[in-house]
């Protein structure tokens, strides 16, 4: 039984750049507050995989925007993971191939819009969404939004420890060239870029713990009345 129960509905948006803990963060949250976590990056991530078996052209926006259409429609995204096609994705979507994939059609604009209406409709029954723009498009009117960030250089060393155990084999300066070209691509793009929401709280968890940054995002919670106190 969790300590904290999260008001019904209650919607919070995390969001920040690869690395800087928002997945795990999300989890630990969600567990202690009673809701579910919907990892955005899985839809952004299953386009580009599904777009690559398909030999589709990256740079064809219209071509992939086509292809996101059908996607939706073999699709199921929960806090479990995500199903296409009767099979589930998730784990053959953490390579950093895919994710610098993710990063390019995530820089187009009706892949953005395809993907909208099925993050807002899965939010409404509340959840902790994140993702690059959940403060500041999807999920615009949350109560609660939180930015978070690291150093390049953290980030770097978490990314490579996490593809370690996945039994990718990395160099660290490799894993630190990439994130950093995608934080550009993420936060340059013309369309919904990385950038916090104007009512977002930031927190930098370069030498935080999870459990502290969880407890920090707990705090604040709690002063604003969005969890109780479960006796
Ligand atoms: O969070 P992630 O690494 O799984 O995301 C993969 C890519 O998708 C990343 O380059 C940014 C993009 N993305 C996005 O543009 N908007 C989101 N809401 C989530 C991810």
């Amino acid at each position: 039984m969790s300590e904290w129960q999260a008001i019904a509905g209650l919607k919070i948006a995390i969001d920040g750049p690869s690395g800087s803990g928002k997945g795990t963060v999300a989890k630990l949250l969600a567990q202690e507050i009673g809701l579910t976590v919907l990892d955005t990056g899985l839809l952004y991530r299953l386009t580009a995989a599904v777009a690559l078996d398909q030999g589709l052209d990256l740079k064809d926006e219209l071509a992939v925007a086509a292809m996101v259409n059908d996607m939706l429609a073999n699709l199921t995204w929960s806090s479990a993971g995500i199903r296409y096609q009767d099979e589930e994705w998730a784990d053959r979507l953490r390579t950093e191939a895919v994710g610098a994939a993710a990063s390019t059609v995530a820089a187009m604009p009706k892949v953005r819009e395809g993907l909208l209406s099925l993050q807002q409709q899965l939010a409404c029954a509340g959840c902790i969404m994140d993702g690059r723009d959940i403060g500041t498009v999807v999920l615009a009117d949350a109560p609660a939004k939180f930015f978070l960030t690291a150093s390049i250089r953290e980030r770097a060393r978490r990314r490579w420890t996490q593809l370690k155990g996945l039994g990718h084999a990395d160099d660290l300066d490799a894993v630190l060239l990439d994130l950093k070209k995608r934080d550009q691509r993420d936060r340059e793009r013309q369309h919904a870029p990385l950038v916090q929401a104007v009512d977002a709280i930031a927190i930098d968890s370069t030498t935080l713990r999870v459990d502290e940054v969880v407890d920090r995002m707990l705090g604040i919670l709690a002063r604003r009345e969005l969890i109780k106190a479960v006796l």
